[in-house]
């Protein structure tokens, strides 16, 4: 099976496994364990932020990060495809209180007039504009990567009126490896960030947040009250730290082949690419070629070739560690073979 549903499939590389043989380790609720101290404080120095926290998931991550900028009844202005409102489970509503003010996107970057407007003024029945939310790169828009202008330009506005950004970065190396500009450029433009490990970085467990040191003691809080306060957390840490030093280079790769895949499969007739691909993610519409998504997915999956239905007739492709360009041509032969049944 070559797996392309998401980039969270990859296992850990060899390093990685020796590293968490190895890690030192102590209780981490004390503040105590090596690794994830060591972990914690390379994160925040790649971010460029005064302090960073281990959390769970890129879920968890983000949650911890509404529950410590906001207060229940608060709204939180994101975009209307942000995995924070589609794919989380409504826990922002669930565990904060809060309700969602979605705005419509393109590639996933709201029009930052947009975002002006929807900030809400001192009225008794308003609710407060807690917090401000982005996604770089943005996986509902087939992995977009957001303009640093168009991020910078909705900070001013946020500044202007004191509200918070939180930064979805759950792929912001993506997005870096693709533009050049480093994760603290983008995480300089944000209050706080989180990026996943155990996404393309390939680390078996966890995501990072950071912020000021003030935020990320509130959010050392209410990791524990969500019960993810970790003990003898060095051995997932140490697989995170390699991925820091190791992995964030090699993403170009997935990168290419990402585009080495797009472009074969923009020659197979019947078959269209959805979006513009600019890192890891390729969306395909597969409705001149007769199949719903799942009919495709189905019948790909006899080939050997895994990936996910992202609406009725579009599937997405993730490219990730260790797959070569040689899994992708052998891709791209499986699909040719069955779109030409
Ligand atoms: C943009 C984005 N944010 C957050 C997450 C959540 O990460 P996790 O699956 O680790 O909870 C994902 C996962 O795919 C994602 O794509």
């Amino acid at each position: 099976m070559i797996d392309l549903r998401s980039d969270t499939v990859t296992k850990p590389t060899e390093a990685m496994r020796k590293a968490a043989y190895k890690a030192e380790v102590g209780d981490d609720v004390y503040g105590e364990d090596p690794t994830i101290n060591r972990l914690e404080e390379r994160a925040a120095e790649m971010l460029g932020k005064e302090a960073a926290l281990f959390v769970t998931s890129g879920t968890q991550g983000n949650q911890i990060a509404i529950l410590t900028h906001c207060n229940p009844g608060d709204e939180i202005i994101l975009e209307q495809n942000a995995h924070l409102f589609l794919y989380e489970g409504a826990a922002m509503s669930a565990l904060a209180g809060v309700q969602p003010r979605t705005l419509p996107g393109v590639r996933g970057a709201m029009d930052p007039s947009d975002v002006a407007a929807a900030i809400r003024s001192e009225d008794i029945h308003f609710p407060e504009t807690g917090l401000i939310c982005l996604e770089n790169t943005h996986n509902k828009a087939g992995g977009a990567v957001l303009p640093i202008e168009n991020m910078k330009t909705i900070t001013q506005i946020a500044r202007e009126h004191h509200i918070p950004v939180h930064l979805d970065g759950a792929r912001l190396f993506n997005a870096s490896a693709a533009t050049g500009i480093s994760v603290d450029k983008y995480a300089a433009l944000t209050d706080s960030v989180q990026f996943c490990l155990s996404k393309g970085l390939g680390a078996p467990v966890g995501s990072i947040i950071a912020g000021s040191e003030d935020f990320i003691k509130k959010a050392r809080k209410w990791r524990k009250r969500l019960g993810g306060g970790l003990r003898q957390a060095g051995i997932i840490a140490a697989p995170g730290l390699v991925a820091l030093e190791e992995m964030t280079e090699r993403l170009t790769e997935d990168q290419e082949n990402a585009e080495l895949l797009a472009s074969g499969i923009s020659h197979i007739t019947g078959l269209e690419i959805e979006n513009k691909v600019e890192t890891n993610i390729v969306l395909v519409n597969t409705e001149k070629a007769g199949y719903t998504a799942e009919q495709f997915l189905e019948a790909l999956k006899d080939e050997g070739v895994l990936a996910v239905p992202f609406g009725p007739h579009t599937v997405r492709f993730v490219t990730h560690y260790p797959i070569s360009g040689k899994d992708i041509d052998n891709v791209l032969t499986k699909i040719q073979q069955l779109v030409n049944r």
